[in-house]
């Protein structure tokens, strides 16, 4: 399967609400034809057409679109002011599926920036790492449905209380407005940490042990993506439903120069060991041409 498997519609980044809605009302219609099933009406209701059995139980979530990004890259837009952030975004548009907006950037220019990378037409992985009480991060996470992004993180660890509570939250939200449903991603043990930061914090202290534990945890919560680093995604793969989607950073073209990213793949290997989404900063942003390095990196995965 190819990244192009993944995507719903490969025709650019706006949201169709309209064909979004007919898309969901077809998928309670189909609710409710199961529910006349499982009550035994079926053959009376049904007897005389010819619709295949298995459509009354999808549910409506599985038939939603979950984000239309052209591509597989996200940049991500690790720069400290608005002004260095649009260049950026619109010097590599072309050669990105979507731009992450991270803390510093946040931090530094506020929701306007998000506002503003939205209106290129780009989608936006908002990157803010929620983890609180779940009613906090359920509202965290409705504010930034309504600043239009396609996907968020939250922090796995919070417990599947929140994870369930930011879930919900992102799927009202979205109905509300009429977006696609956005893709909420939990993070599971950062890759900053080790069997002593566990141990310190008092968890299991095996990192991968405690990645796949908090994995599962995240998709019995209803969670349809994880962050992970690339040598995960072999794991997860073999542990998670094949519909969730991994979002991977840590990705390395062998051309840039050694930094703090210790365990890395190149883009083609992580899409190869499953990655759906591949998250670049440096590579990109710290090229001499950053276009023509989204460029390549891009015509590496075909
Ligand atoms: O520059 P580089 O390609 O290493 O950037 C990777 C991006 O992914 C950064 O924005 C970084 O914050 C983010 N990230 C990461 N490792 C994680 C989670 C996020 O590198 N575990």
């Amino acid at each position: 399967m190819t990244w192009a498997h993944l995507i719903p519609s490969l025709n650019g980044n706006d949201v169709k609400p309209l064909h979004y809605k007919m898309v969901n009302l077809l998928s309670y219609v189909s609710l409710v034809i199961g529910a006349l099933n499982f009550i035994g009406s079926w053959r009376l209701v049904l007897g005389c057409f010819p619709i295949p059995l298995f459509i009354p139980f999808i549910p409506p979530y599985a038939l939603r679109p979950v984000v239309a990004i052209r591509n597989p890259i996200i940049a991500a837009l690790d720069v400290p002011s608005a002004e260095q952030a649009l260049k950026l975004a619109e010097l590599i548009a072309p050669a990105v599926g979507a731009f992450k907006i991270g803390g510093e950037l946040f931090t530094a220019a506020g929701p306007d920036i998000v506002r503003r990378v939205r209106a290129t037409g780009a989608a936006v992985f908002l990157d803010l790492k929620f983890h609180d009480i779940p009613n906090t991060v359920a509202k965290s996470v409705a504010s930034a449905i309504r600043l239009d992004v396609q996907m968020l993180t939250i922090h796995t660890s919070g417990g599947a209380e929140m994870m369930r509570a930011a879930e919900k939250s992102a799927a009202e939200t979205a109905r509300q407005l009429g977006l696609a449903m956005p893709l909420v991603l939990g993070v599971t043990v950062l890759t900053s940490s080790n069997a002593t930061t566990l141990a310190e914090i008092g968890c299991e202290p095996n990192p991968e042990h405690q990645v796949a534990r908090l994995a599962r945890l995240a998709v019995a919560a209803g969670l349809r993506g994880l962050v992970c680093s690339p040598l995960e995604l072999t794991a997860l793969r073999q542990i998670l439903p094949a519909s969730v989607q991994l979002v991977t950073p840590g990705i390395r073209t062998g051309a840039e120069p050694a930094d703090d990213q210790k365990r890395t793949l190149t883009p083609r290997e992580a899409m190869a060991a499953g990655a759906s989404w591949l998250v670049i900063g440096r590579p990109i942003y710290g090229a001499e041409n950053p276009r023509a390095a989204a460029e390549t990196i891009l015509a590496s995965l075909s």
